[in-house]
């Protein structure tokens, strides 16, 4: 059997040597410029969870190193790399529909240069598609050699090839790649990657890989970092937080790594996901409680409410299991917000069994839901069982299930109005300039008129009216 506990090399040689090819590519595209007075531009797509966005933001860090200008308009990048998705299927309908288009405008641009990398490309299937069907892309990489985009682009450039890199797994984990964040206030730090739970309808085990978790001082190290740069928020990412740790020569729990976080001056709130319902220890609710900068809300996925179905997803935790859990956290922190992830749908799923997650809905009082209908994965166990579940069928479930959802946040939320909350402050809204948005620690999505100069701000408002998926507030004066 294979070690799990063994060190996991931090690979510096690695990183200095992606490093050259990015000064590399800078020369030539700083000539480019000379020249033309034009800078090369890159258009940069992130497809998936919030580990996929992080992912890009560390492509996109690469290719401001190179010389490369972000763009946000597709017709204008000289390079444009989508990192994929594929945890469901109308994730990868939206990849080949993107290809599908871009085969069209190659032909009027030949030069640009066409990238695809993330989950998808971990797939056999996928490569063998895009091999025969869509000989337009130029670089296909997947999520363990990610920090080789610059060596790949050289290659590229050097040969004229198309370049495919695709690995079966890397247990290094290359440290301080540049990356770009999309928000100055807030950030998200890798805390483990890969994922070793293996539900059964999720793809996720098969294209990141097993667990790894980074060093707790590799981690703090960056906090701090972050927290110079002007950085408030960090967001500690992994499939499942709960278990970080585990794999290093001295095990260092997540609670305990919270609490470091916690001691990070700068940094004044913490948010983590994903939180595994089986693992969720008592050590965790106290370090949450204890710690002022983590904010009180949870995102605690429980993914179908009967505790057969749940067997058969193997998520190793029972409906009782998990309401324990939460009337725990909920004794811990009465004022906690809950959010979760609920696929309806599974194979086998009966109108009881659809019936406990309403209950569960019912009980818990989820302030969010990630709510999807099951979507069948090549080479996961649930996709060959007995009993897949007739479409309409599925969409009729859904629907009930938004209309027992939907008026429970809306009352949940009623108990929000005429609270201050504090906020940070993140962009203008989208439709109204004059309009601020940002979230309180508990999560909820405040819109509010002021300044654009409070953009990075933790302020405090008031809720003055509940919109069920987000508040509108009015400022008040003071802390
Ligand atoms: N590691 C996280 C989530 C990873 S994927 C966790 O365990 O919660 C995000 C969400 O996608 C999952 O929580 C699940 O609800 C959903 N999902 C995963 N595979 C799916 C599938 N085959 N069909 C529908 N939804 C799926
Ligand atoms: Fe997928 Fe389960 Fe791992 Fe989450 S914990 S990534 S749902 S296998
Ligand atoms: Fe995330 Fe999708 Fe991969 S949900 S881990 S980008 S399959």
């Amino acid at each position: 059997m294979k070690d799990t506990r063994k060190d996991i090399a931090v690979d510096e040689t690695e990183l200095l040597r992606q490093l050259d090819y990015m000064q590399g590519i800078r020369k030539i595209n700083d000539a480019f410029e000379t020249e033309t007075g034009k800078k090369k531009k890159f258009f940069s797509l992130a497809m998936g969870c919030q580990m996929n966005a992080h992912d890009s933001e560390k492509l996109e860090g690469m290719l401001d190193k190179m010389g490369y200008e972000r763009t946000d308009e597709e017709t204008d990048a000289d390079f444009i790399i989508y990192n994929t998705c594929c945890v469901r299927e109308n994730a990868e309908q939206k990849v080949y529909g993107k290809l599908g288009w871009l085969k069209h405008y190659k032909k009027d641009k030949p030069d640009t240069v066409i990238a695809l990398c993330g989950c998808m490309m971990q797939q056999d299937s996928v490569i063998k598609t895009l091999r025969q069907k869509y000989r337009h892309v130029d670089i296909v990489f997947g999520t363990y050699n990610l920090y080789k985009l610059p060596e790949l682009m050289n290659t590229r450039m050097e040969s004229g090839d198309t370049i495919y890199d695709i690995w079966q797994e890397q247990e290094e984990i290359v440290e301080d790649l540049p990356s770009i964040r999309h928000f100055p206030y807030k950030a998200a730090v890798n805390i483990m990657f890969g994922c070793n739970n293996f539900c059964t309808y999720c793809i996720v085990p098969y294209v990141r890989g097993r667990e790894r978790s980074r060093e707790a001082e590799d981690i703090i190290a960056e906090v701090k970092k972050l927290a110079a740069d002007g950085v408030k928020e960090i967001m500690l990412l992994g499939q499942n937080v709960n278990s970080y740790g585990k794999n290093l020569s001295e095990p260092v729990s997540f609670a305990k790594l919270l609490r470091m976080v916690n001691d990070v001056e700068g940094i004044e709130r913490i948010r983590f996901m994903t939180s595994h319902p089986k693992d969720l220890s008592d050590e965790l609710i106290e370090a949450m409680k204890d710690c002022p900068k983590v904010c009180k809300s949870l995102h605690l996925p429980v993914q179908a409410g009967s505790s057969e179905i749940l067997r058969r997803m193997n998520r190793n935790y029972t409906k009782e299991s998990y309401l324990e859990t939460v009337g725990k956290i909920k004794e811990a922190m009465p004022d906690i917000t809950l959010s979760t992830d609920i696929i309806v749908g599974f194979p086998g799923e009966t109108e009881e069994d659809f019936q406990e997650t309403l209950d569960v809905i019912r009980k818990v009082g989820y302030t969010t839901a990630y709510t999807f209908i099951y979507s069948k994965r090549t080479g996961t166990p649930a996709a060959t069982m007995d009993n897949q579940v007739d479409e309409d069928l599925i969409k009729d479930r859904f629907d009930r299930m938004l209309n027992v959802l939907n008026p429970m946040i809306h009352e949940l939320n009623e108990k929000m109005v005429g609270k201050i909350v504090h906020v940070l402050v993140e962009e203008p809204s989208k439709s109204n300039k004059d309009v601020l948005t940002g979230r309180a620690d508990n999560y909820a999505l405040v819109h509010f008129e002021g300044s654009k100069d409070l953009i990075g701000q933790i302020v405090p408002v008031r809720i003055i009216e509940n919109k069920t998926f987000y508040f509108i507030a009015e400022r008040v004066n003071g802390d």
